[in-house]
């Protein structure tokens, strides 16, 4: 397999809590990676360690053959991201916003552009950031991670906000991109509904451990193993009925574990 990012172990431990506990991804090259959890899992922590905004404190990862920390320069410049809610400056307009981050990547002008309009803000590029609608925000973060078309994009909850129709779009937005420049994309949600429209793999987050990685066929395979789905017509409710077992099990075992 050709993976673009791996992580082995990757631990993070606040004092006495663990956020992210030996978790081991594997991310191939060109796919769209799912990162599932419940609030709190731990999705965003994983992703700012592959970011380098926080150190693990154990474990290791490598992204497109780079080691962390050695490597962490060249890191960065292959990684667009989007963590949580992104700030902009508020009295500054969308397009100069994305032209700042442009300056600082070194990139040619006509890129500020091009992201505008890969996620449908042409329009909207002279007004004021403090006068996007959340759902504008949102693109706008995205625009600033999709800059300059960087080989991987690492997107925390890019659809947080969003209403129905701005979902669907940056949805397709987002699956179409590893075609349109060979991207790989690791994204993540709540919702395993909303991932299997995308993803062509996904790792199940709960309490900082992984509790399950594999395309998306294995895991309907194993929704019919389970018993959740009769035959082999798996729907999303089905699907997302197991992702929610495979939590609550987690959890009472958790609970139990707890009280020996
Ligand atoms: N700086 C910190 N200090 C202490 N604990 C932290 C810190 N950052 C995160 N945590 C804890 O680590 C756990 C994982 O948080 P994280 O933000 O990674 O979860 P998440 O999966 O992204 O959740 P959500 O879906 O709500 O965004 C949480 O219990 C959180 O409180
Ligand atoms: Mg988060």
């Amino acid at each position: 397999m050709d993976y673009i990012i791996t992580t082995e172990q990757l631990t993070k431990k606040y004092k006495n809590f663990i956020s992210v506990n030996q978790v081991s991804m594997h991310i191939q090259k060109g796919s769209i990676y799912g990162f599932l959890g419940p609030n709190g899992a731990g999705k965003s922590t994983t992703m700012k360690m592959l970011l380098g905004l926080t150190s693990p404190t154990g474990g290791r990862f490598t992204v497109d053959g780079g080691h962390f920390p050695d490597d962490r320069i060249s890191i960065l410049k292959k990684v667009g991201s989007f963590i949580e809610s992104p700030s902009f400056y508020a009295n500054l307009t969308g397009r100069e916003n994305l032209d700042i981050i442009r300056r600082i990547l070194g990139l040619p002008e006509n890129a500020v552009n091009d992201a505008l309009e890969l996620v449908g803000l042409a329009e909207f590029g002279n007004r004021l950031a403090k006068k996007y609608s959340l759902g504008m925000k949102q693109r706008l973060g995205l625009a600033g991670a999709l800059l300059g078309r960087p080989p991987i994009l690492i997107l925390d909850e890019p659809t947080n906000g969003l209403d129905p129709s701005g979902i669907h779009e940056i949805r397709n937005l987002i699956k179409s991109l590893p075609s349109l420049y060979d991207c790989t994309v690791l994204i993540s949600s709540h919702m395993l509904s909303e991932i299997e429209l995308m993803a062509d793999d996904i790792g199940i987050l709960n309490h900082g451990r992984l509790l399950f990685e594999g395309s998306l066929d294995e895991l309907r395979q194993n929704a019919v193993q389970a018993g959740f789905a009769a035959d082999h017509k798996i729907s999303s409710a089905n699907l997302e009925n197991m992702f929610l077992s495979m939590i609550d099990k987690d959890n009472a075992a958790r609970k139990q574990r707890a009280r020996l």
